[in-house]
């Protein structure tokens, strides 16, 4: 539970609020690549922790984000013509390159626009394009290294980059990535009244005599069965590890391991060796919505077409959307959901794993209310994310780099699931799993 002004230090990203200023330290995704598909094309509004902006991508491919409006008078740049390496004013022809230089000033005389040259500039973020994604640091000074996520490293071929928009505060939707208990319930299955496994209730095929079930279909019985996991939760450089076990039907555990890093990404859970990763990074768009940057990449071989194609059509984190990342299912429409399914097969009735998670998420309210709320042990991984936050808000109030900001190399890790003795150490658990290069010991 939180005090009123914690819940609003927590949630609030607007200029000047702490949790604002720690944001701004850190680069945040700004919007896909492919939003701005070739040079000269048209230029994308944009809104970022409640600061409007339009981004460009110029003649030579570079991209731009700049304040929206022209310093002429004040005419929206959105309007304006893309051209010959910057973007032009269609009001009087006043034209700005990436950077915000004012680089034409045809109304006035050229010596009265070499004067006013200085002051017509207007601010450009810093930006960089990596792994798919256009990313803007927002803050003043120079910008840090960009954390070292696997699938911007990984080779195009291997990685399948998208968004979504949630219609609610950024933070209950870190809340909701991170928590992984919930699957027990709101991704479970319903089979003649009863909650069972999502695979069941979807007509999975049922095992025949003498087949093995693998770890990665039978891991959906164990969290439908086992609603109370334990969590650890251990702080690296980056940010926590959260791992989650569960009784499974013999005495080995069954662990979901997330990641958070500061100060709004995950790695979920859900992946096995060899499988593809998953994750995400919940950016402000204003203080009751955020754009959700998905991923999804194999570190060890290109995607199949078939895994792009049921992506793009919407699949596990990836919702069914319109052409500007709107999930069909939301708000406005109740998720669709169907009451006669949430009888029969799912546990909520609505569809898809991302539209389940949006729904619950916007339940909460535009902002949840945390001054009401009764956490238990398997909160632990919420409970010690806040407290990350706050140490943030602290660490910049009192002029040192909040968490992870240095710590770029840190952030190349993976998440996943795993068996392990019910005696076994979690950090043992971790390094069995991971490995050195990608657990918990390479974040430190
Ligand atoms: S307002 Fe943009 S050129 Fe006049
Ligand atoms: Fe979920």
């Amino acid at each position: 539970m939180l005090t009123a002004e914690e819940n609003r230090t927590l949630t609030l990203t607007g200029l000047g609020t702490p949790m604002g200023d720690v944001f701004r330290c850190y680069w945040m995704p700004a919007l896909l690549s492919r939003e701005l598909p070739a040079p000269d094309c048209p230029p994308v509004r944009l809104r970022l922790l409640g600061e409007d902006f339009v981004a460009f991508r110029d003649t030579d491919g570079r991209v731009g984000i700049v304040e929206p409006h022209c310093s002429h008078r004040g005419a929206s740049l959105f309007f304006g013509r893309n051209e010959g390496c910057g973007l032009r004013c269609v009001y009087h022809g006043w034209k700005f390159d990436v950077h915000g230089n004012c680089i034409d000033l045809p109304t006035l005389p050229d010596d009265v626009a070499e004067r006013v040259r200085p002051r017509a500039a207007i601010r450009a973020l810093t930006v960089a394009e990596w792994g798919d994604v256009v990313w803007a640091y927002l803050g003043d000074g120079d910008a840090p290294e960009l954390p070292q996520f696997e699938f911007a490293t990984v080779p195009q071929s291997h990685r399948y980059v998208s968004k979504k928009l949630q219609q609610c505060n950024w933070a209950q939707a870190v809340e909701g990535g991170i928590d992984t208990a919930h699957f027990s319930y709101l991704h479970a299955g319903v089979e003649n009244g009863v909650k069972v496994s999502l695979l069941q209730a979807l007509g999975s095929r049922p095992l025949q005599p003498g087949e093995n079930e693998p770890p990665s279909v039978a891991s959906f019985r164990w969290m439908a069965n086992d609603g109370m996991p334990h969590f650890d939760v251990i702080e690296h450089d980056a940010g926590l590890v959260l791992a989650a076990s569960r009784k499974t039907d013999g005495a080995d555990l069954y662990y979901r391991v997330t990641q958070f890093l500061m100060p709004n990404h995950s790695l979920a859970p859900g992946s096995w060796p060899g499988g593809n990763q998953l994750g995400n990074t919940w950016v402000p768009i204003d203080d009751h919505s955020c754009w959700i940057f998905c991923y999804a990449w194999n570190p060890e071989r290109p995607l199949t077409a078939d895994e792009r194609a049921r992506w793009e059509k919407g699949s596990g984190i990836f919702p069914a959307m319109d052409a500007d990342f709107a999930p069909r299912r939301n708000r406005a429409n109740d998720y669709l959901i169907d009451r006669e399914q949430q009888r029969r097969s799912t546990y909520t009735g609505i569809e898809g794993i991302s539209e389940q998670d949006a729904a619950i998420a916007d339940s909460q309210g535009l902002i949840a209310d945390r001054t009401r709320e009764l956490l238990g042990q398997t909160d632990l991984g919420i409970v010690r994310f806040r407290q990350m936050m706050f140490g943030a808000v602290e660490a910049r109030a009192a002029g040192k780099p909040p968490h992870g900001l240095r710590a770029a190399a840190a952030y190349r890790l993976r998440s996943g699931d795993t068996l392990a003795r019910p005696d076994a150490k979690v950090v043992d658990v971790l390094d069995a799993r991971f490995g050195e290069q990608w657990g918990v010991g390479a974040a430190r």
